[in-house]
């Protein structure tokens, strides 16, 4: 196998490594702490440096086994490289990850790559399976539209490892805003798959019931930067509270159906709105959509369409473990640049940087 790579990432809540060559993922190993943070409804910072530092070595040992690699010296031989998530992230979360790959580096005397976590959001979009599968061809320009719990950002790329951000978040990011949206109604944490669900079963409620219903919550979806390719969330979070905090009692049933629903499509509308724009602006060849959030089944739906109307190809990551933080991104992102031979020139140096941009 050619360009195999062990890539680790901690930038968040989830522990993962990974072995790719090139496209092709072999192992994507990804050890959730959301039973961890769930009570706090967020991430707590201490509570994942030390679940990363109990979880790596378990996590780093399974990747390789079932990559079919033996943990032993000679076997990691056959690896080419060492990648890890650098930033953005929690500082003392991503510390966890590069410390170990500094460590399996040095100890295998294997070149570093570092990576940025939303230039693996973007790649994640191209991930295969051990054949090969989907073999999808990127034509450039390519438009990127990552949308996670930390970003929401538009970027276009020209080439591997040639991007240029057109428009991100000017608050809160799209993620963020479903988490808090989730926190208002006291649904619980992550908020985005709750929202998704309660949204998909009031999307199925009879027409009659939801004619009746339709506009009994509004949400003012007009942007203060509507002229530009920024996001923005804040205002909307306000909205939502101001909105829940005029009903008299805890809300269930349809209203909280509808409630999830108006929200959810509130987040998307921007979401679509600005994509549209940046399509008619900048003309890319492809449209790639990653991070967290691209794993709801109505914005999937949102974006194909979006696609569909501008004849442009769509590429999504191919699986649920590739859409969510996983190190299997990181290692296909680090295939690229081990291609174009983009090492860590010092790895005893390499940082954190906990606010990286692409
Ligand atoms: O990319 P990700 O796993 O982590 C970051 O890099 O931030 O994204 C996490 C975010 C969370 O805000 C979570 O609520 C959201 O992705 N998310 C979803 C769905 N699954 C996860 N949002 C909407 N619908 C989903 N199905
Ligand atoms: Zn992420």
């Amino acid at each position: 196998m050619n360009n195999l790579i062990l890539a680790i990432d901690t930038s968040c809540d989830e522990t993962s490594a990974s072995v790719c060559s090139g496209r092709r993922v072999f192992s994507n190993v990804i050890s959730s702490q959301i039973s961890i943070h769930k009570k706090y409804g967020g991430v707590y910072p201490a509570l994942a440096k030390r679940a990363h530092q109990e979880r790596i070595d378990f996590v780093v040992k399974e990747a390789l086994m079932r990559a079919k690699i033996k943990s032993t010296d000679n076997d990691l031989q056959q690896l080419d490289a060492i990648a890890v998530t650098y930033g953005p992230g929690l500082a003392i979360a991503l510390e966890v990850g590069i410390l170990k790959a500094k460590e399996l580096a040095k100890v295998f005397s294997l070149p570093l790559i570092a990576v940025n976590h939303m230039e693996g959001h973007l790649y994640s979009t191209l991930g295969q399976n051990k054949n090969g599968l989907p073999n999808r061809k990127l034509a450039f320009p390519a438009l990127c539209l990552l949308v996670s719990g930390g970003h929401t950002e538009l970027v276009l790329m020209k080439n591997h490892g040639q991007y240029q951000v057109l428009g991100a978040t000017l608050d809160d990011a799209c993620g963020e805003a479903l988490d808090k949206a989730a926190k208002i109604l006291k649904l619980g944490y992550p908020g985005g798959p709750i929202i998704e669900k309660l949204a998909e079963n009031y999307a199925k409620l009879p027409t009659t019931i939801k004619g009746k219903n339709e506009s009994k919550y509004r949400l003012n979806l007009i942007l203060k930067n509507k002229n530009d390719l920024n996001f923005s969330y804040s205002g909307l979070k306000t909205q939502f509270l101001y909105l829940t905090q005029k009903l008299d009692e805890k809300v269930f049933g349809t209203d909280l159906a509808l409630l999830a629903s108006v929200f959810q499509e509130a987040a998307f509308e921007q979401l679509i709105r600005k994509t549209s724009k940046a399509i008619e602006i900048y003309q890319p060849k492809t449209l790639l959509c990653g991070g967290g959030v691209i794993a709801n089944k109505h914005l999937r739906n949102l974006l194909r369409a979006l696609a569909k109307k501008n004849f442009l190809p769509i590429f999504f990551p191919p699986n649920k473990s590739l859409t969510t933080d996983n190190a299997a991104m990181i290692a296909i992102a680090a295939g690229y640049k081990l291609e174009r031979k983009e090492f860590v020139k010092n790895p005893e140096s390499l940082d954190r940087v906990p606010r990286l941009s692409l």
